[in-house]
């Protein structure tokens, strides 16, 4: 590929913007509001973020689901054992980064992760297709494995374990985290590189707001 044709990709942000006027003064307003926007734009995966987290002081990132999101923070689910588990249950400093390309709009929302109650969890274990139920306990997420035919191999074995099983027992290790939010700005992409940013930070029982540079 000529180096230059990625050198010029480049578009122009002039759908919308972002105020201090116009903006909630309650983050989780706007974002659900932004979050209705995105639905109604009909991304294909509205709900999918970047989560980071730390690892021996290095990021580590990749792509999760938010599965539901309330003044008391963004939801996501998980196998706890996994590489993500174990670096939150060392560090649980984390950040969600959202981005809606057809909205020209990121999300950030830094804090600190929490497990969900165990209730939660089976709530939302049960809510699943069978299928993923049964997969839960197929994946030893982030293990090293030989082959597919693991994966295949364990996938008969816990079916025939549950097939007389109505009711799939949500495995110990799988579940629900929660970001408990300290700080969320919100990125509007505007013409000219010059975008709105607009930065919520907890104060006590409060939110400061401020604009941020571009
Ligand atoms: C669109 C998309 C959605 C995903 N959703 C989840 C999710 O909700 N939970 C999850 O554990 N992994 C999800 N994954 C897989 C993760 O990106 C990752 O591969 C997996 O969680 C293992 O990460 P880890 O080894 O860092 O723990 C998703 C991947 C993509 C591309």
């Amino acid at each position: 590929m000529d180096k230059t044709t990625v050198a010029n990709l480049r578009n122009n942000y002039t759908l919308n913007e972002l105020s201090e006027n116009i903006v909630s003064k309650n983050p989780y307003i706007q974002f659900a509001e932004w979050f209705k926007d995105a639905l109604e734009a009909k991304l294909v995966e509205a709900n999918a973020m970047v989560l980071s987290t730390i690892k021996d002081g290095r990021p580590s990132a990749r792509v999760v689901l938010l599965k539901g999101f309330d003044e008391n923070g963004f939801v996501f689910y998980t196998n706890y054992k996994s590489h993500k588990g174990q670096e939150l249950a060392v560090n649980n400093a984390a950040c969600l980064t959202f981005f809606w390309d057809k909205l020209e709009r990121q999300v950030r929302i830094e804090g600190f992760m929490e497990k969900v109650s165990e209730q939660d969890s089976d709530e939302y274990y049960w809510s699943r297709p069978r299928e993923s139920q049964i997969g839960a306990w197929v994946s030893s997420q982030s293990e090293v494995i030989s082959g597919r035919d693991i994966l295949d191999e364990k996938l008969a074995f816990y079916q025939k374990e549950f097939e007389n099983l109505e009711v799939i027992p949500r495995p110990p290790h799988w579940g629900g985290y929660v970001l408990k939010v300290e700080r969320i700005e919100f990125w509007q992409g505007r013409p000219n590189r010059l975008h709105d940013r607009i930065l919520f930070t907890q104060e006590g029982d409060n939110w400061k707001i401020e604009r941020l540079s571009p």
